[in-house]
């Protein structure tokens, strides 16, 4: 089965390309030089030329603040190139498995988010999102939509990182108490992707919604806490800078994030059977993996 995979240099894309390694699909990785999805017209034509039974969507536009300098831009990636792919996907008859974000939410819950609640994004990056989902369960095309909520990983940029790096030259961090969700490692997405393509074994009839995220609720603060505590067990000279509890209206981001992100994941443990790692053990395999590059890096 051939499986296209478009912004394989993400950090999903990265950790898709981790996981494909031993299995029984032709998957083709493109990173934006090959497949730049703003590009409508090249895009429909490598599409058709590759026909993949199986277009996974890795690419977006993820710069939350960004995206409300320029609407216009997250626009293009998460919305009309995303209806672009799923017109395209349906004209080759294929499946178009594409990630979503706890964004399209307003936060203001006090009980997990299922598939059925109302959405209510209060960011330009969340409008592009819940636009782009719009436009492919309209397209009539065959669709798997995973949101997912907090990604980090080895790759790219993210929070668990940035910490990280910030631990090395500062004595005092203030990070966000009041915002609440479940960090989810990319690499679990990676697996939970082929474990569903497994799954479907090659009926690819479907057009279904679901909600994906880590095991664990907590505060930014209480990651960041946990991110220092596994650092310091793995590496005894590491000194963890004091942590100071802010409220997210006190460091002034651009866009609004919601302050309650928790995901009910029933539907798809229900119906797939799976389980993201335990987050301590998705936080020491990322960071024993970044430690590992850095220590090469010298
Ligand atoms: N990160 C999170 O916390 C989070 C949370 C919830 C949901 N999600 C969703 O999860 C998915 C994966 O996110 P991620 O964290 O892996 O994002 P990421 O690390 O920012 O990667 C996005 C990738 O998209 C590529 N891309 C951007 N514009 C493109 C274009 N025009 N054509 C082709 N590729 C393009 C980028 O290419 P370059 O490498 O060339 O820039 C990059 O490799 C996204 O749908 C995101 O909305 C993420």
């Amino acid at each position: 089965m051939k499986i296209l995979v478009i912004g394989c240099n993400g950090q999903l894309g990265k950790s898709i390309n981790d996981v494909v390694k031993n299995l029984p699909y032709e998957v083709i990785l493109t990173s934006r030089e090959k497949i730049d999805i703003s590009n409508l017209e090249e895009t429909r034509d490598k599409v058709k030329y590759y026909k993949p039974k199986i277009i996974i969507n890795a690419s977006a536009y993820t710069a939350v603040d960004n995206a409300e300098k320029f609407p216009q831009d997250s626009n293009l990636i998460n919305n009309i190139a995303v209806e672009n792919l799923a017109k395209v996907c349906n004209e080759v008859n294929g499946l178009l498995f594409h990630i979503s974000t706890d964004y399209v939410f307003d936060g203001f819950s006090q009980i997990a988010y299922t598939e059925d609640c109302k959405t209510k994004p209060e960011s330009e990056y969340g409008k592009s999102k819940l636009m782009g989902e719009i436009a492919i369960q309209k397209s009539n095309c065959n669709y798997i939509i995973l949101r997912t909520s907090w990604v980090f990983s080895e790759y790219g940029s993210n929070f668990l990182k940035t910490m990280l790096k910030l631990s090395i030259t500062k004595e005092e961090i203030s990070i966000v108490k009041d915002q609440v969700g479940c960090p989810t490692y990319a690499k679990d997405i990676a697996l939970l992707i082929f474990h569903i393509i497994s799954e479907l074994d090659g009926e690819i009839n479907i057009k279904k919604l679901y909600h994906f995220s880590g095991n664990e609720k907590l505060s930014w603060f209480n990651f960041a806490k946990l991110i220092f505590k596994i650092q310091g067990e793995l590496n005894s000279s590491f000194k963890s800078p004091k942590l100071i509890p802010v409220d997210s209206s006190e460091l002034n981001f651009l866009a609004k994030r919601p302050l309650f992100s928790v995901l009910d994941t029933s539907k798809l443990s229900k119906e797939y059977h799976f389980k993201p790692m335990l987050l301590d053990n998705a936080v020491k395999q990322c960071i024993e993996k970044i430690n590992e590059k850095d220590k090469s890096s010298k």
